[in-house]
């Protein structure tokens, strides 16, 4: 007889954001006059910048072509754009990442949950507390967690680090051990950034204690100011303790075209001295056939100088709303934080409010749409996340309606 997986049975019938476009849509059939202004999930609204749809256009027409047509891509991703991002994004930092350290994938949600997988099932991990909550859900849905307190929020088998106010957003160094420490800088869903120093703790904190961390920089193109570090490689040490999470959904506006990646050092021993490298790629090569050549060309023209320019351009924008929205706050006298150097605003919901309750609050007086904080761990809650990743004209008019409540 066949029986559901338990675990995920442990978990509330949609994801966040699932749940999220449900009520909206509810909201519009009720309310079908009225302009809905989306700036809940970090989906991008500008299109994908010429450079890129000319190298898309090209690839196009050598899978038109028998000569040039290409059938699987290689699993770990074509050396073309491995080569590039090692030479394009890590070399510059000063860090000898490798092209063949590199998995190219179809993006980093998917890498962030399937990442656990290559740990045993007694792995004890430590998330931010709030936190993308993919970290969390795959490590319920592997049985990972233990179980979880209706009034705390809270698994028992995980470690949380609270990121408050209080602490600038920065989690402290965990006093019980972990094994495997998910980070994500820039935040989602504060936008709070750590310094250099502060990472090279973590390296050093890892290293000591043999965990791993699991380093998501899906933001680091949003980052602003110096000494905010781009990649956890740019630490000394971060080769024998990190692996790293990339995407190009946020840097070049690929969330509907897919493509990211994952770099693991091949310095990276698990406690017996197995390469959790070549555990990666045996993982990758078994349950992923590669991503599209066409979209792998379409990443490679994201770092040709054209490519640069335009992105950067494309940030520049994302980065306008981002202070639209964070003045637009202040404005209308909310306590706010991020959006300097990440596209995610994190504000203080009125007293007396959860963050749900500002949720219907603001869809039904507003009529705009963000994600409480909540959502994303018990150390969420009194908070509320709102994205730049919306229009520009839409981010003033969402303003000038909560200025207008
Ligand atoms: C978010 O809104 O947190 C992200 O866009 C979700 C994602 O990247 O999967």
């Amino acid at each position: 007889m066949i029986h559901a997986n338990e675990d995920y049975l442990k978990l509330p019938g949609s994801y966040l954001f699932s749940t999220i476009a449900k009520k909206v849509a509810a909201f519009t059939e009720a309310n079908p006059d009225k302009k809905i202004i989306r700036l809940g999930i970090g989906d991008v609204t500008q299109p994908l910048c010429p450079a890129v749809i000319e190298a898309i256009h090209k690839a196009t027409d050598e899978m038109a072509d028998g000569a040039t047509f290409r059938g699987y891509a290689p699993d770990l991703g074509y050396e073309f754009l491995r080569t590039t991002i090692a030479e394009k994004v890590f070399r510059p930092l000063g860090t000898d990442i490798a092209a063949d350290e590199i998995f190219v994938s179809d993006g980093a949600k998917s890498d962030s949950a399937n990442i656990q997988e290559i740990f045993t099932h007694d792995t004890k991990i430590a998330v931010c507390d709030p936190v993308y909550p993919v970290y969390v859900d795959t490590n319920v849905m592997a049985g990972r967690t233990g179980t979880y307190d209706e009034t705390t929020g809270l698994w028992s088998n995980v470690i949380y680090m609270p990121c408050t106010a209080a602490n600038g957003y920065s989690p402290e160094l965990p006093k019980e051990v972990p094994d495997l420490i998910y980070l994500c800088f820039p935040n989602n869903p504060t936008g709070a950034t750590v310094t250099k120093a502060q990472l090279q703790d973590w390296v050093d904190y890892a290293n000591k204690n043999h965990a791993v961390i699991v380093y998501d920089a899906a933001y680091e193109a949003y980052i602003s100011e110096e000494g905010v570090p781009h990649s956890i490689f740019e630490c000394e040490g971060a080769r024998t303790c990190a692996i790293e999470l990339r995407s190009f959904s946020k840097n070049a506006g690929f969330t509907g075209t897919r493509l990211g990646y994952t770099v693991i050092p091949k310095d990276l021993v698990d406690a017996d001295g197995v390469s959790l490298h070549s555990l990666w790629a045996r993982r990758h090569g078994t349950k992923f056939n590669g991503a599209p050549y066409i979209i792998q060309r379409a990443g490679e023209a994201v770092y040709s100088e054209e490519g640069q320019r335009q992105t950067k351009e494309q940030i520049a924008y994302y980065m306008k709303n981002a202070k639209v929205i964070y003045d637009g706050l202040k404005a209308a006298g909310y306590t706010v934080s991020g959006g300097v150097n990440a596209p995610y605003i994190w504000l203080q919901v009125p007293q007396g409010m959860t963050s749900w309750d500002f949720f219907d609050y603001l869809l039904e007086k507003a009529n705009v749409v963000g994600t409480p904080g909540s959502g994303f761990g018990p150390s969420g809650e009194g908070y509320f996340r709102l994205t730049a990743f919306g229009t520009y004209e839409n981010s003033v008019e969402a303003m000038e309606r909560i200025k207008a409540l």
